[in-house]
């Protein structure tokens, strides 16, 4: 590479381009200093892959599941530049220095290199500088704490378990080289697909670039054009895939604790929940399950009979998820131990010696996961729990972790055959815990959908785990962070997470508590943690107040259990997070960035949830472009800031107008039928609305053998119309009847399905109950939770195509 020298600093370019290759999608470069590739994937994803002189290609992607489809391009040449041309982005070349600049078809600048700098090495560091352009703003990057808006800071990638991370850490548990850029109504992401310690530079102590970096391997991105952010999520999630559709139990409350035990307490637990009517379908057995932390055992007194207590947990409408830690504890005799040792699967030094570290057993050994047949070894144990009766898997401690966080870069890892150090394997590590975890149960499980949790992850997880987002305090602070984190997650392809409600470390006040619950309520991951020594946390345990909000707002989760399973098909479908952030929708509104409220995010595409720290009775809240209504008692807001009264049990939801929402009866668990009636909520708007409503079995995989019940509906407001499409799959609904709900349209002089006139009556409606009157000086008024008269007809749910007007 050719060496420029100023100041005493030494960077390398690439040179200058010679001539180019055009082989099927691949542009190759020739250069005297690296190997360079523009690889077109689809009209809107092009590769950029500059692998510096000396380094070995590796073909391998842990993130990547497509190849470079049938795309038609055209390139020409003149003596400055190569212009590659698709049908939906043109790329420039810059010849004698290479640099990359991508246009829309109609010339606007989307994203170029620097044009000193473009790509360049430091030592065996890579790095790619892209000129900032004026306004631009980045979102995204995975599990990363800091403001929505990304500008003005920096990020490093390296997996770490972060116990009771500050709200500013960085990193914490999860890598995920991947963001999005947004200037000038134009947006594309950028996923650098590189598994060592990357670093990205979003214009933090610089005003010139946006950079990335890898501590080793090669400059290797894909440049992702889409109109919108949601087409660059589905771009991105084309790329490195999305979930599978999970059970629906597993969109239930999930009950943890670390650590209920022994087997009386966790039925205890269970009992309770039902008892006290709160809707629940997952208990978790956290370390003390296992007998000395050895993962693949049960304590044999405090889980002697661990079939009988899952057998009377699912009597009881309960799952039963087991925790999962990588690090086996070097005991002679331990079989787990004594195999991996015959086998060869651990970590080890480069002479041979498997790698210790200490983690909860003591000294441990770790399974080489990048290794198909110990991914293989791992999957096939799994069956030692599904024999116990065992439903799900929370894979924790994957970063890897151990005591001291260093694992020496030196240990080797296999990487798919291409040996590696620490230093590329560590960041992708859970994930491949993750997949090998997911592949054992399905193998066990067969036809039943798997459900596991993870923690540390790679672009890509989203195929294998839902996630979490480690062990948060119980704190306001981190309660805002946790609905972050999570939406960012869904800006980079990981739908299905969540945060422990309630907090891990430390105790959460009623009214904190109170806050969580609710916002856990509309997390598409509803899970509820705390730690050891900590007092109890579940839902009963902050008082009766806390205990009857809890039970409202679970309540109304599993009443929107249609509505959100939905809503995760659409996840599987297309990538679109089930928790999205604003900045999705209204990417060039500025408001939506502001710190104030860079928190909200739409649950769906029906509800705004505006977080609101415990003890504020007033909050500020904004509603973006279009018309609104208060979730409780059906009062209209228009666009714009509005300050809104906040009680813990009538916290501010908004529903947008021309929404459609499906709504269930209440269960206690989804192994309850609910009844025969699906409520259909229509909100008046003045935008045309479609959902894609979708049921199936909810456990097995039919689905994908088209055993669902899918249509869509679609609401034109200009012919108050709403129309249920023919039904698609073969599957039936659940539901006999609709029972529909049309919300501030006035009470209509007459409803027609399908030209017939169908009787309309109207009744007050209330999503939540009020509170009972715990206090004897001061009376609830449930005025305020329940919207009045809302007219609605019931109809029968007939396959066939069915056209409301009103
Ligand atoms: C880790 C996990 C936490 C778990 C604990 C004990 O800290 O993040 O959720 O409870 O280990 O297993």
């Amino acid at each position: 590479m050719s060496v420029s020298k100023k100041n005493g600093y030494l960077s390398k370019s690439l040179g200058a381009c010679t001539g180019y290759k055009a082989t099927n999608n691949r542009l190759i470069l020739e250069t005297s200093e690296a190997k360079v590739e523009a690889i077109v994937y689809t009209p809107e994803i092009i590769r950029i892959r500059i692998c510096p002189k000396g380094n070995t290609i590796n073909e391998h992607s842990y993130a990547v599941i497509n190849e470079p489809q049938k795309v038609k391009f055209s390139v020409k040449e003149n003596t400055t530049t190569i212009k590659l041309q698709t049908a939906s982005v043109k790329l420039v070349i810059n010849k004698a220095a290479i640099r990359f600049s991508f246009y829309t078809l109609d010339g606007q600048l989307i994203n170029a290199d620097d044009k000193s700098f473009g790509s360049s090495v430091i030592g065996t560091e890579v790095t790619t500088y892209k000129a900032l352009q004026p306004g631009e703003r980045f979102i995204g990057l995975g599990e990363k704490t800091g403001n929505l808006d990304r500008k003005g800071s920096a990020f490093t990638n390296w997996n770490t378990d972060k116990f009771g991370y500050a709200v500013d850490a960085d990193p914490i548990y999860m890598s995920i080289p991947f963001y999005i850029g947004l200037h000038n109504q134009l947006s594309y992401g950028i996923f650098f697909d590189n598994t060592f310690k990357t670093k990205f530079n979003f214009g933090a102590s610089n005003n010139r670039f946006a950079s990335f970096s890898a501590e080793g391997g090669d400059m290797n991105y894909y440049f992702i054009y889409g109109k919108q952010v949601s087409e660059v999520i589905e771009n991105y999630t084309w790329l490195t895939g999305r979930m599978e559709m999970p059970p629906m139990w597993s969109l239930g409350l999930q009950q943890c604790r670390y650590s209920y035990y022994p087997d009386t307490e966790v039925l205890n637990v269970a009992r309770t929940f039902r008892e006290k009517k709160i809707p629940a379908d997952v208990i978790y057995l956290d370390i003390h399950y296992m007998d000395s932390y050895k993962v693949f055992t049960f304590h044999p007194e405090r889980f002697s009979d661990p079939v009988k207590m899952t057998d009377a947990l699912r009597a009881n409408g309960f799952k039963t998820i087991v925790i999962l830690d990588p690090g086996i504890k070097v005991e002679k005799g331990y079989p787990v131990y004594e195999e991996g040792k015959s086998k060869d699967y651990f970590v080890k030094y480069p002479d041979g010696e498997n790698y210790s570290g200490e983690v909860w057993p003591g000294w441990s050994h770790f399974p080489d996961f990048t290794n198909p047949d110990v991914r293989k070894w791992w999957a096939e144990k799994i069956k030692f729990y599904k024999d116990k009766g065992i439903d799900g898997y929370w894979n924790d401690m994957n970063e890897p972790a151990a005591w001291g966080q260093s694992p020496p870069d030196l240990i080797e890892f296999d990487y798919e055959g291409v040996r590696t150090s620490h230093k590329q394997a560590h960041n992708v590590y859970g994930m491949q815990m993750a997949r090998s975890t997911q592949m054992g149960a399905k193998q066990t499980q067969k036809d039943l959908r798997p459900f596991t949790l993870n923690r540390a992850g790679y672009s890509g997880i989203q195929r294998f785990t839902a996630s979490w987002t480690g062990d948060n305090i119980a704190s306001d602070e981190h309660m805002l962070c946790g609905v972050r984190l999570v939406n960012s997650l869904g800006l980079s392809g990981v739908a299905f997470a969540g945060y422990d409600v309630g907090g891990f470390a430390g105790e959460a006040s009623p009214g904190l508590f109170a806050k969580w619950i609710v916002l856990g309520a509309f997390s598409p991951l509803f899970r509820c943690h705390s730690m050891i020594n900590s007092k109890d946390a579940e839902p009963w345990a902050f008082g009766e107040e806390t205990e009857e909000i809890s039970r409202n707002y679970i309540g109304l989760r599993y009443r929107l259990l249609p509505y959100i399973y939905s809503t995760f098909y659409e996840s599987v479908q297309n990538g679109m997070p089930v928790a999205r952030s604003l900045a999705i929708q209204h990417a060039f509104d500025e408001k939506v960035y502001e710190p104030r409220y860079q928190n909200q995010y739409y649950f769906g595409h029906a509800f705004l949830i505006p977080p609101v720290e415990s003890g504020k009775e007033f909050a500020k809240v904004y509603l973006p472009e279009g018309n609104w209504y208060d979730l409780h008692n059906g009062k209209s807001f228009s666009s714009g800031e509005h300050i809104v009264e906040v009680r813990n049990e009538r916290f501010p939801i908004f529903i947008k107008g021309s929404s459609i929402v499906p709504v269930q009866s209440l269960i206690q668990s989804t192994v309850e039928k609910p009844e025969d009636v699906l409520e259909l909520h229509l909100y008046k708007g003045t935008e045309t609305n479609t959902f894609l409503y979708y049921e199936d079995d909810g456990t097995s995989n039919e689905y994908q053998k088209g055993v669902f019940y899918k249509r869509t509906i679609t609401y034109l407001p200009g012919e108050k119309k709403l129309t249920l499409s023919e039904k698609d799959g073969s599957a039936a609904s659940r539901f006999s009847k609709i029972k529909l709900y049309l919300h501030h349209f006035g009470r209509p002089k007459a409803i027609k399905a399908n030209n017939s006139t169908v009787a309309i009556k109207s009744e007050d409606y209330q999503f939540i109950a009020p509170v009972s009157s715990f206090d004897p000086f001061y009376t609830v008024s449930s005025e305020d939770m329940k919207e009045k008269n809302v007219p609605f007809t019931i109809i029968e749910n007939d396959d066939h195509e069915i056209k409301i007007t009103w």
